[in-house]
């Protein structure tokens, strides 16, 4: 089978565990414009990155490049984008709480677009300057996709966006036209990690029939459909539709309905993880290998902080040992060796079921059942596949770690940091202590 996915030779690898350690986010770049390509070979439409898989403003600044708008669901990743050089007309603001200051601050800098949530966010555009902003609502399409409820955003049963079977959706746009708001178009997003179409297919069809019913009830054309993102990608044996049959089965199901009615809207995606997770691997060092209850864990330097997807919603990952100890030592200083394999521990977990651990305080378990080598030694990498989508954009800094840095690997083979690991006094530097807690006396 064809596996597409980004992986380091032990080569690069140890290049880059020398040069940062770990542990260490690492891009793809010719990945990543290969991937975009594909799609803007695919799709006539309009296509924007959902930031939120990985708002890095270099990441943002390829996308650009490779002819995509930017989604940004807050005044950061519009930020983000802003500084990739972006200019504020490509960008599009989502979001189902966005407050008054940030809508203020996308309209200042000439935001392209912004997409309506609910009527407590209507309310709040009246009077504001939408000279160079258009207007989309969000739409909750009441489709159901077939994915994580964590990850399934379209069903009537939601949070986001204007429900259309309970008259929310004809509401709002009633409300846009009395009141002279920009409305250009409709949105939705039904779902992620989608490994087929027929839900974002039920998305835009529910879509295209709504602008049809607005077409005819009150002469209102939609210029813009968009169907939001949603395409899966292989994390371990999942097999996602080709990026062009997933799009043109889209179009084909949406575009009928509106030819009908003599509407041509511009139609639009916005896929986020498809576009960059495949680019991506997150490599770690191994620091403890234990056996417990019949099992072999092996503990590494990362975890629920650096990538909180497994807690959150159980995502899975496929790993695979980059670099041996052995390897490894010879890279590092000699105060950062780790002790040399205990050939005993080694015999006795031959064929055990393996967990790979986090370092965090909590059971942060990385991956449930892992195939690693028998000989698994502390000080031995491992890099963990396709996480260039929702692992950096997600990370905290539980147990007070320091978020790690994206090194991107350029076209050119050469190594850039685009996003420079946290330090410590970063840290510290958000912390206040009232001085009487300062002062040196005895406790009570
Ligand atoms: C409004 C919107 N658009 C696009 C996306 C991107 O989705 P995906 O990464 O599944 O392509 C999301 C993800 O949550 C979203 O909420």
């Amino acid at each position: 089978m064809n596996d597409p996915r980004f992986r380091l030779n032990p080569a690069q690898a140890a290049e880059l565990v020398a040069q940062f350690g770990t542990p260490l986010y690492v891009l793809d770049e010719a990945t990543l414009r290969t991937t975009m390509r594909a799609y803007r070979a695919s799709f006539e439409g309009r296509l924007s990155f959902a930031a939120k898989a990985n708002p890095a403003s270099a990441v943002l600044a390829i996308a650009y490049r490779e002819g995509f708008g930017i989604d940004v669901a807050s005044e950061g990743e519009l930020r983000a984008a802003l500084y990739g050089g972006v200019p504020a007309e490509a960008c599009t603001m989502h979001g189902n709480n966005k407050s008054l200051a940030e809508i203020q601050f996308a309209l200042s800098v000439g935001i392209g677009e912004i997409v309506a949530d609910n009527f407590s966010e209507l309310d709040k555009f009246i009077g504001l300057d939408f000279s160079m902003t258009r207007l989309l609502l969000r739409l909750a399409p009441g489709v159901d996709p077939i994915t994580h409820e964590k990850i399934s955003t379209g069903q009537e049963d939601t949070k986001f966006g204007f429900s259309i079977s309970g008259g929310d959706a004809e509401r709002a746009v009633k409300y846009c036209l009395d009141r002279g708001l920009p409305l250009v178009g409709i949105h939705c997003h039904v779902g992620s990690q989608l490994l087929e179409p027929s839900a974002q297919i039920a998305g835009g069809e529910a879509l295209a029939r709504f602008a049809v019913e607005m077409l005819t009830k009150y002469g209102w054309r939609c210029e813009l459909l968009n169907v939001g993102g949603g395409l899966g990608v292989r994390y371990i044996h999942e097999e996602p539709m080709p990026i062009a049959d997933y799009c043109a089965s889209i179009v084909t199901a949406v575009k009928p309905i509106l030819d009908a009615a003599g509407l041509d809207p511009v139609l639009a995606q916005e896929p986020g993880r498809s576009l960059v997770a495949e680019a991506g691997v997150t490599l770690y060092t191994v620091g403890a290998v234990k056996l417990a209850a019949g099992r072999r864990y092996v503990v590494v330097d990362g975890g629920l902080a650096e990538n909180p997807r497994p807690a959150l919603y159980g995502a899975e990952y496929a790993v695979e040992r980059v670099l041996s100890h052995s390897d490894v030592s010879n890279l590092r200083p000699a105060t950062e060796l780790t002790p040399a394999p205990n050939p005993l521990l080694t015999g006795e977990r031959m064929g055990l079921p393996t967990r790979l651990s986090g370092r965090h305080c909590e059971t942060d378990t990385l991956i449930e059942d892992v195939d690693l080598p028998d000989d698994i030694q502390p000080g031995d990498v491992l890099q963990k596949l396709a996480t260039g989508a929702y692992s950096s954009s997600m990370a905290s800094n539980y147990n007070r770690y320091p978020r790690p840095a994206t090194v991107l690997i350029r076209t050119t083979g050469d190594f850039v940091v685009i996003q420079r690991a946290e330090t410590h006094d970063e840290l510290l530097a958000r912390e206040q202590v009232p001085a009487d807690l300062l002062q040196t006396k005895e406790r009570s």
